[in-house]
Parts: structure tokens; sequence; C-alpha cells
């Protein structure tokens, strides 16, 4: 196998390289990558993308593969293929606020979110008649409604920690994200009995774990 894969920094750097490693154990630890952004190992070379851009680069065919979260595949909504989910980076997105908040028709409602149009693309479809502006934020999106930007967030929650200690709690579950294996779609032609081998070697690994590749 030859294939170059664009893995996320960040929350799925971890699990990210410890999945390829069990098809090529000659990449590196994740406690060993320092800050090189490209490393190559036996039959995979690596890219350390930041999560929003790995849509980019993969349907830009700077990589032929990118292993990146439902939520990045949602908000960017770029022209790639999915050939199929991976059993971690679980986790949920959801619309959070306090406790006692209810949603009400008379006012508009200010939403902070990192995803802007996950927010605008769900929300016209479970709020309809609803008057609802979404603020765009870059993180920290908990603080929100804490300091009175929004009444409620649309982000992803993991553990549920970052909620609890901002007495946030879930209002709404949207989907159930986790990793997702994504092709640059002319790779997944002139690649592909090596993106199939990779594909049957990920289903040993991987046993029933369902694989649906669609969203
Ligand atoms: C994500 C997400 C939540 C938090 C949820 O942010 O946007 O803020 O993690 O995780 P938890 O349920 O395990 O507490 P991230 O850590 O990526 O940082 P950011 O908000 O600064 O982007």
């Amino acid at each position: 196998m030859n294939l170059k894969i664009a893995i996320p920094t960040g929350r799925l750097f971890d699990e990210g390289l410890n999945f390829l490693r069990n098809f090529d154990k000659s990449l590196p630890e994740p406690s060993q990558v320092s800050r090189k952004l490209i490393f190559k190992g036996d039959k995979f070379e690596i890219l350390l993308v930041k999560p929003l851009d790995i849509p980019t680069y993969v349907e830009e065919k700077i990589t032929d593969l990118g292993i990146v979260g439902r939520d990045i595949i949602e908000e960017k909504m770029n022209k790639v293929a999915i050939l199929r989910r991976l059993n971690f980076g679980k986790c949920k997105m959801v619309i959070a606020s306090y406790p006692h908040w209810e949603l009400s028709r008379d006012e508009t409602i200010y939403v902070s979110t990192k995803y802007p149009n996950t927010a605008e693309k769900y929300l016209k479809e479970i709020w309809k008649g609803i008057n609802f502006k979404i603020v765009k934020l870059n993180g920290s999106v908990e603080l929100a409604p804490l300091v009175k930007i929004s009444s409620c967030i649309l982000d992803l929650v993991e553990t549920g920690n970052t909620l609890r200690e901002n007495n946030l709690v879930i209002k709404e579950v949207l989907f159930e994200s986790s990793a997702y294996l994504i092709a640059n779609e002319v790779s997944f032609v002139w690649k592909k009995s090596e993106i199939l081998e990779f594909l049957d070697q990920i289903e040993y690994l991987e046993g029933g774990y369902d694989k649906g590749n669609n969203l």
C-alpha cells in the first residue's frame, strides 16, 4: 500500500494515529510526534492537518484519504467519498442551554456555535417557524450563554464535562458523531485496489462494527 492520509490534530490525533499503527507499525507513536507535519511509514504517508481543513485536503487530492469526525464532514460539505465509519471519536452534536431554558416562539433565539452550516441546516428542520440567529464562534462555545451572547449553543459533547462545569445541559441531540474514513473521489478510482485492501484490513480489525458509508 502506498496511500497518503490526512489525520486531524487535536482530540482525534492520538486515536487516529494509533488506528493507523494497527496497519503500519513503522509509524511513530503519538507521543513521539512533535512539530513535524509530514511523516512517512512503510505503507502510509501521514499529513497532520487541522480538523476543519481535512475535507479540503482530501477533495483537492493533496491526500488520498482522510480521517475526520462526522461533525466536520457535515459542516464542510466537500465533495469526497465517505468510505466507512470508524470505531473511535464517538460524541454527539447537541443543542445545550441552562436547565430552565425553553424554546420560545415569541423571540429571536441566538445560538452560538463553531458549526454555522450545520446549525443552519438542522435548526431550519427542527425549529420550524422559530426565528433564530447564529453567532459563529471559534471555540469555548460554552462561555456564550454564561456571558449572554446567546441563550443556547450547538456543539459537540463527548464526556459532558464542559457542559457540566458550566451548568449547561443537553436540550436536544442532533446526531451521533464518530470518526470516518473519507477518500478523494479520483484516488478511489485510481488507487482502488490499495484502498479496498486497506478497507478489508479495517474490516478484519473492527469486525462486526457497522460500516455504514453514509452519514
Ligand atoms: C470540544 C467541544 C466542547 C468540548 C466537549 O471543544 O466543542 O467544547 O470539546 O467535550 P466534553 O464533552 O468531553 O467536555 P474542544 O475541546 O475541541 O475545544 P474548543 O471548544 O476550544 O474548540
